[in-house]
């Protein structure tokens, strides 16, 4: 087994340029997600963790938005466009005709939609194909209904003679369980001329990549399998049904992936989890919980039930419940919800609430400073410590503009006030209950800005009389008569 530290260089070939009819989407078919990736980019990430140094992207069929994906994931992949699909083998030599350099080394063949093969398995099959000196090593694996798969074909001694496509196949052929994935590793010179002298005749009319297998067997070079036993990694996705089932299958590895990591998952069927996502030890995921794209969670919090975070760094010891948030930051020691929305921007400081039915925009929420019950906050800076009263609205839109409130440290607003922006209240200052605050309310000012209240004595006897409510009141003016006891 090679323990060089000097590896031979990889180069791989992602083919991607198949139209995907079966999704009926004007989406790619590789630019459908699961686990918040698209297929091409779960290819992209695989080979770049099994070592390569060079990726090249054969695409065709909805070129654009394919390129585009893959420039955003990595703009070093080098693009080669197959404009009409002449099969795996014509896309192997146009990915090799779109290089500057002939590849030395190694060549690793992967496809753009089997988005659960993993790096580890591309970095086997790469020490397998070095290890046991061959010129080609094919990815297969045994399956219950091989039907559509190239057969991988053997002699009476295992030896592999031959990839044989199911529509070119005999019946006997066709009865061979053990599929090619048209995964590969191959050495990149014997690629090199192989590939430049294949024959389209055969059932489908296509230069089949296959048929180098068949090629080194006759000039009597060394050529093998690699068996997968882990199947899902070989299955492609060519419908929508494919992709859900992979897409649960992927959720269920990353499920089970954090719980090894010391992630409590109360119910893994109704909890997902994107690739992207980081979980420190100790976080309790609570069921109808969702953590996608690159969100983080940070030892010992708790999230759900019923929640789903986009993006959304939470820190230590926090709890979320029942709340709906994307490109926001919960601080340690917080908690959010029940029925929170966070959206993005929202920054809440260490030890903060962010209560129930609140939703918070682009906001900063300072350390232990709570916004507690059904309130609006966006385009405000809150200061530590400060409480905001339930109901509270911050006006930020005039109907044309933003604008933005600051509330100071330590500050006690009271319930059902609105804050029209652009509006400062200061540091330790109180507002009252019922207030509209359009001005600047000085630190340690109190900002009454209601009418006072004044009360009409007997108005229900003069206006209501009979009604339930004067019963009630002249029920009441007898009980307060007998209770005072004289
Ligand atoms: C191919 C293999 C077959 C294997 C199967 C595994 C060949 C001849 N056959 O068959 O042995 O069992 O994959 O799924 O290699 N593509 C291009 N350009 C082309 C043709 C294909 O980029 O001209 C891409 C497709 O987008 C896809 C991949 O190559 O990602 C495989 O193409 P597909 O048509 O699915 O190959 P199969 O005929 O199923
Ligand atoms: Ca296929």
């Amino acid at each position: 087994m090679s323990t060089s530290p000097h590896s031979p260089q990889v180069t791989a070939i992602v083919l991607a340029a198949g139209a995907g009819t079966r999704m009926k989407s004007n989406r790619a078919k590789v630019l459908h997600e699961i686990a918040g990736r698209s297929m091409i980019e779960h290819a992209l990430v695989a080979v770049a963790g099994a070592g390569v140094s060079t990726t090249v992207a054969v695409v065709g069929h909805d070129r654009d938005q394919v390129s585009e994906a893959i420039t955003a994931y990595d703009p070093h992949v080098v693009h080669a466009v197959q404009d009409i699909q002449r099969g795996t083998g014509h896309a192997v030599q146009i990915a090799l005709d779109a290089l500057d350099e002939a590849p030395e080394g190694t060549v690793l063949v992967t496809y753009g939609d089997v988005p659960l093969l993993s790096s580890q398995t591309l970095s086997e099959l790469l020490l397998d194909h070095r290890a046991a000196g061959r010129i080609v090593t094919i990815l297969s694996a045994e399956l219950d209904d091989p039907t559509g798969y190239g057969r991988i074909l053997r002699d009476g001694d295992g030896a592999v003679t031959a990839i044989r496509e199911h529509k070119d196949a005999s019946d006997d052929e066709r009865s061979v369980r053990e599929i090619n994935s048209g995964i590969l590793a191959v050495d990149a010179d014997f690629l090199r001329h192989a590939v430049s002298s294949l024959e389209a005749n055969n059932a489908q009319g296509e230069l089949y990549l296959t048929d180098i297998i068949g090629k080194a067997v006759a000039e009597g070079r060394p050529v093998g399998a690699h068996v997968l036993e882990d199947v899902w990694q070989t299955e492609g996705v060519n419908d929508r049904a494919q992709l859900a089932r992979l897409g649960r299958e992927l959720n269920s590895r990353l499920t089970d992936h954090w719980m090894t990591e010391g992630v409590t998952i109360v119910d893994p069927q109704t909890t997902w989890i994107d690739s992207a996502v980081t979980l420190a030890t100790d976080v309790t995921l609570l069921p109808g919980t969702q953590l996608l794209g690159a969100t983080v969670v940070g030892v010992g919090s708790t999230i759900g039930p019923d929640t789903t975070l986009r993006n959304v760094e939470v820190g230590a010891h926090v709890t979320i419940v029942r709340t709906h948030g994307s490109d926001a930051v919960v601080g340690d020691n917080a908690t959010v919800g029940p029925f929170a929305f966070l959206r993005p921007g929202a920054d809440l400081g260490e030890g903060g609430k962010i209560g129930t039915f609140v939703e918070v925009k682009n906001s900063i929420i300072g350390a232990g400073a709570k916004v507690p019950h059904l309130s609006y906050v966006g385009d405000a800076e809150i200061g530590e410590g400060t409480n905001i009263g339930a109901g509270t609205i911050f006006a930020n839109y005039d109907g044309v503009n933003k604008h933005r409130t600051t509330v100071g440290r330590h500050a006690r607003t009271a319930s059902n006030n609105t804050f029209v922006a652009p509006v400062t209240i200061g540091d330790g200052a109180f507002t009252g209950a019922g207030t509209t605050i359009r001005e600047d309310v000085p630190p340690g000012a109190l900002a009454v800005g209601t009418a006072r209240q004044r009360n009409i004595e007997g108005w229900v006897a003069d206006r209501r009389a009979g009604t339930s409510s004067d019963k009630a009141a002249n029920h009441a003016a007898e009980t307060v008569g007998e209770t005072s006891g004289d």
